[in-house]
């Protein structure tokens, strides 16, 4: 499975603080935000991972992350010529993509969870179609809200309805297999101009492929996307950090932890040739 990361946008909601910065670079506490959805990637065992941002903010995230190298990551980086949508990143990381599934997820969104390594690698395991991930949430107008019927399939999308049907957001987080390319590519755009992702996995509800999962009430979940919610997820990094010592997204430890890197001789790690279950 490759992965991908969309750190596009013109982060609005956080003018003017993202008017000359990305605001997937802007800090969650200790580490840049983009750390944190990259994390995710590399737990769920992903090493193939693409990035997706702005012409004139490629070159940053480049610059921060480099080859990947050091982590045992191939990270490439694609510009996304304007916000086409979340859909889009599909279409621009197609040939990146090639003939393998594929996990999307918004450089904005901030997960932590105890069993979400195992939930995820458990997830790519059993993909068929698209699996999406969900959350209750008390603001659900703010998200793509799922619908789900007594067995659990979802039986609607909606993308930020003002009358939501239920209170389960659909997270920035999706699976896909590689049907997903070809279904992005025949979207049409929704009123506001773009490729709505909540459109494309309606693709997959409608032919019966889509597998809703619940995070679990002991995953924490959070969109960046304004200052307060910004502001929510610094603290609540913090405070992971200072009650219990805990560190998130620090990237060199996920990398030696999943089997990247090997061993530590001196200050060197050596990138693991393979790593057997992990790619
Ligand atoms: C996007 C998606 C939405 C999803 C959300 C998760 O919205 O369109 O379906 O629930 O991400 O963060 P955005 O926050 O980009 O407006």
């Amino acid at each position: 499975m490759r992965g991908i990361i969309l750190a596009g946008g013109h982060g609005t909601r956080l003018h003017p603080v993202t008017r000359a910065v990305s605001k997937q670079l802007l800090p969650v506490y200790d580490k840049p935000m983009i750390y944190y959805p990259l994390s995710v990637l590399m737990t769920a065992g992903i090493r193939e991972i693409l990035l997706i941002s702005n012409p004139q903010h490629v070159d940053a995230y480049r610059q921060l992350l480099g080859s990947g190298a050091e982590l045992g990551l191939k990270l490439s980086y694609l510009p996304q010529d304007r916000p086409r949508g979340l859909a889009d990143a599909l279409i621009v990381g197609r040939d990146f993509v090639g003939d393998e599934q594929v996990a999307l997820i918004l450089g904005d969104n901030i997960f932590y969870g105890p069993h979400l390594p195992e939930l995820l690698r458990a997830e790519r395991e059993r993909l068929v179609g698209c699996t999406l991930f969900g959350r209750t949430v008390a603001d659900p107008q703010r998200f793509g809200v799922a619908e789900l019927d007594s067995w659990g399939r979802v039986v609607s999308l909606e993308e930020k309805p003002r009358n939501p049907r239920s209170d389960l957001a659909v997270v920035g987080l999706y699976f896909y297999d590689n049907e997903a390319v070809a279904r992005a590519a025949v979207l049409t755009p929704s009123e506001r101009g773009e490729l709505e992702i909540t459109d494309l996995n309606r693709t997959f509800v409608d032919r019966g492929e889509a597998r809703m999962v619940s995070l679990g009430q002991d995953c924490a979940w959070f969109d960046t996307g304004t200052h307060d919610s910004l502001l929510t997820a610094s603290l609540f990094v913090r405070n992971l950090r200072r009650r219990e010592g805990r560190s998130i997204a620090q990237l060199d430890e996920v990398a030696r932890a999943m089997g990247f890197v090997e061993g530590r001789d001196g200050q060197r790690t050596v990138p693991a040739l393979a790593a057997p279950g992990t790619q």
